[in-house]
């Protein structure tokens, strides 16, 4: 089993990218994988923007970082590019926080005109932070993901079907990774 922390970088308290990623988070953890789902936009704004990694909420958004063998990293396109607010944690992580780590990059975005931001954006900024493995990442268009009357998330089936074996690399590079030749699945679990 691989903990995998699950980073939306969204500054919306009504995000799509939020609720896409808590999608994928119980994808991975029927693979097995520990879950750690976290909102950049939880964080405290002045100590962020003044980086006082100092500061306790700070501190331990990094602990989290370190502690992580996997991480998903998801983030609304924002003029073409990440949000500032996921920049400006990546931004006081050290200069390798994603050494030895697998990573998988997503976006949501308005238009398909953007959806190359994960590769040419998101994912360089990724690799200078040292990720060890950078899975293939997804663009998802923001009226693919739904709300529904219950208030749980609705993925339109095609994006889902498309999204789903992207999530199934990364869980199973994971897999690779933490689990020894042989060895057998762990039941799943989602931290709080
Ligand atoms: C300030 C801002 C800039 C945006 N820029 C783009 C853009 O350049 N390209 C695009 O496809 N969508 C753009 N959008 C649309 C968002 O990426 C899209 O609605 C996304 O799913 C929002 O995610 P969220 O609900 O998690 O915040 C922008 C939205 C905002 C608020």
């Amino acid at each position: 089993m691989a903990t995998v922390l699950s980073v939306s970088g969204s500054p919306s308290p009504t995000s799509r990218t939020t609720r896409l990623l808590r999608h994928v988070d119980a994808r991975l953890a029927a693979h097995g994988h520990r879950v750690v789902p976290f909102e950049v936009r939880s964080l405290p704004a002045e100590a962020l923007l003044a980086a006082d990694t100092s500061h306790p909420e700070l501190a331990r958004a990094l602990d989290l970082f370190g502690q992580a063998d996997g991480v998903v990293i998801g983030t609304p396109v924002y003029k073409a590019a990440y949000s500032g607010l996921l920049k400006a944690l990546l931004d006081v992580l050290p200069q390798y926080a994603l050494a030895g780590k697998t990573v998988l990059p997503l976006a949501t975005g308005g238009s398909t005109a953007h959806v190359l931001a994960v590769d040419y954006a998101l994912r360089p900024v990724l690799a200078s932070m040292g990720a060890e493995h950078i899975t293939q990442g997804w663009f998802v268009l923001d009226r693919h993901i739904g709300v529904r009357e219950d208030g749980s998330t609705a993925v339109e089936r095609e994006t889902d079907v498309l999204l789903t074996p992207v999530v199934d690399a990364f869980a199973a590079a994971l897999d690779r990774r933490s689990r020894p030749a042989g060895g057998k699945a762990p039941e799943p679990v989602l931290a709080g």
